[in-house]
Parts: C-alpha cells; structure tokens; sequence
C-alpha cells in the first residue's frame, strides 16, 4: 500500500518529514523497510501491511490517504479515518504557543504503541497542558483526559473556544467550574471539566510540580506533554531551561503514571540535551526506550521525542 503523505505534515516535521513518518510508522506497525515515491506533488510512504489495518494507518500523524498498488497503477482505497467529533474540535482553534495538531497526534499514537497490548480505555494526563490540544485529542480517540497549565488565562481561552465550538456544531455537552481545594483569587487549583458524549476532559490551573496533590487517588496509562520550549515559553521559575522545573516535577508524574504506563515528551534537543533529559529521567527510576524522531524547526529549535517508563 501506499500511504499518501499529508502535505500539512510538513509543518509539523519540516524537512525531516519521511524520517518522522517512518518513525512513527515502525512504532505502531513495527519495523520494515520503507520506500519513499514520488509522483508529481504527491509523496507516498510503500509500505506491506494487512488490510485489516488500514483504519489503523489513517491514524498516523502524516497520513492523509491509502492506496493499493497494482503494476505501475495507484488505486485510491475508499477508507476514512475514524474519530470521535468534528475535526475542528482539535484543528479549530489558532493560538499562540498551540503545539502543532500532527506532531500532537503522533505523541498520541507513539504512546498507545507503548503500552501493553489490549489496554482498555487508557487514560491520560498532560501535565504541561497548554490550551489542551493533547487533551482534544484524547477525547478524539474517545478517551478521557486531564491536564496541569500553569497560565490562569489558559482556561477561560478554552472555555471560550469550547463554547463557539458547542454552538457551531450544535453539540449537546456539559461544562463544569470548581477548585481544587479553597476557592482563591488567584485562580490556582481552578478547574474546568468538559464531557461530551461519553469523554471529557479536566484542565487544572496549577503546577506540574505539585501535580500529584493536584490530582489525587488517580493515576494514567500515559502522560504526554509538549515540554515548554525554553526560546517561546518560558517555565515557572522563569530559567530558558526547563529541566530544572522537570527535575522537580519527576517525582510526581512517576506517582501519577500506572505501572505499565508510558510518558511521552515533546522537547527542543538544544535544551534540554536529549543525554540530560535521560539522566534527569534514570536518576528518578523512569528508563528511556528507543524512540526518536529529531526534526529541524528553526535555527534554536530541533524538536525530538522520547519515551519512558518506570524501571
Ligand atoms: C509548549 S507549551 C504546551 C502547549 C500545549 N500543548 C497546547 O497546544 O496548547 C508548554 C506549556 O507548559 C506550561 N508550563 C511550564 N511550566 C509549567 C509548570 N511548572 N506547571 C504547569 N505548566 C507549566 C507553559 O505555561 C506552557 O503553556
């Protein structure tokens, strides 16, 4: 089969957009040899797979079509991807800082692969949430999810954009405000819960750092996060690296994270080194496994992923 590459996968992964996609490829489908064609515009990935897969394939971040090849033909494979709610439910919103909807989905699908087969309704936690596009995509999949965002705004902005996007798609749902603990100006411990259909989501104000007082009597099959970027955001402590607010954070993910669980990290390898980040991570009991999918974004950003689980 070939699997047509989406064009918006390029602004994901830029020029290292195959070595991305056979990464992610080969980390839920296992290890083979790849071919790259070409034709006109379109770029393809060939790859021999069991048809019983291809709504599987659909899944993958860079994916944007199937088809079969027979001789020197192409024929285009009448599957559809399956998700839970519109697509605009991830795509809609545009913000600062939002972490690239592909690359998001692709953390996803590395971390499902990750985890024992036959896992049951994984759940999952963003401790870093941003305005939630992890979180959205939980629930695209049909899963429910938490997330820790330390910037107070991040709620109402997604308050706001949950609400058009109810009324534009006339979705039936529920919206629920509280506090973790007392009620306080400042907003910490504040959360927002969002179901529809049968998933929902709860983003908390508040510091990863503390993240399992945050969330108690819970724990997750993954925790997925895009790790501030030191040059765009910066952390609590206000440092451009982010591993000595990571340092403080470890212990609690590892309390937050199942036995069998799987964290998976987006990370500019320029700070953190990808070497510090596994130190900082062995040094807590969590073991590197060998996924990586280093691409080039700009000058001061190569953006890479890795994966731990306890040891
Ligand atoms: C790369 S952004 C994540 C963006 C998010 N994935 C999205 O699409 O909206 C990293 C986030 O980590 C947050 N952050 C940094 N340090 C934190 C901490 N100690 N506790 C909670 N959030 C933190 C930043 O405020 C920032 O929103």
């Amino acid at each position: 089969f070939a699997l047509l590459i989406n064009p918006q996968a390029n602004g994901a992964y830029f020029k290292d957009t195959l070595l991305v996609a056979s990464a992610e490829f080969q980390a839920v489908f296992g290890e083979q040899t790849l071919e790259h064609r070409v034709i006109g515009n379109l770029q393809f990935l060939v790859a021999s797979l069991d048809e019983s897969l291809l709504t599987q394939v659909l899944r993958l971040s860079f994916v944007l079509g199937v088809f079969e090849i027979d001789g020197d033909q192409f024929i285009p494979i009448d599957v559809a991807s399956k998700y839970n709610l519109h697509e605009d439910f991830v795509f809609g919103s545009k913000y600062r800082g939002k972490t690239n909807e592909h690359l998001t989905q692709l953390l996803l699908n590395v971390g499902l692969s990750y985890l024992p087969k036959g896992t049951e309704q994984p759940t999952l936690l963003d401790p870093m949430c941003g305005r939630g596009t992890t979180m959205l995509w939980a629930m695209r999949y049909g899963l429910s999810a938490k997330g820790i965002e330390q910037d107070v705004k991040a709620i109402e902005d997604l308050r706001q954009g949950l609400k058009k996007w109810t009324k534009l798609h006339r979705q039936r749902h529920k919206m629920m405000e509280g506090f973790i603990g007392k009620a306080n100006k400042k907003g910490l411990g504040k959360f927002l819960e969002f179901t529809v259909e049968e998933q929902n989501f709860r983003i908390i104000n508040g510091d990863s750092r503390e993240a399992a007082t945050l969330i108690k009597s819970e724990k997750f099959d993954l925790i997925i996060s895009d790790l501030p970027y030191g040059v765009q955001h910066f952390t609590t402590d206000k440092t451009r690296n982010p591993i000595s607010v990571l340092a403080e954070c470890i212990a609690d993910w590892k309390k937050l994270l199942k036995k069998d669980g799987v964290i998976v990290l987006a990370f500019n390898s320029y700070i953190p080194k990808r070497t510090d980040l596994i130190e900082c991570f062995e040094n807590n009991g969590l073991i590197a496994q060998s996924f990586t999918a280093p691409h080039r974004m700009s000058e001061s950003i190569v953006r890479d992923i890795i994966v731990f689980k306890h040891a």
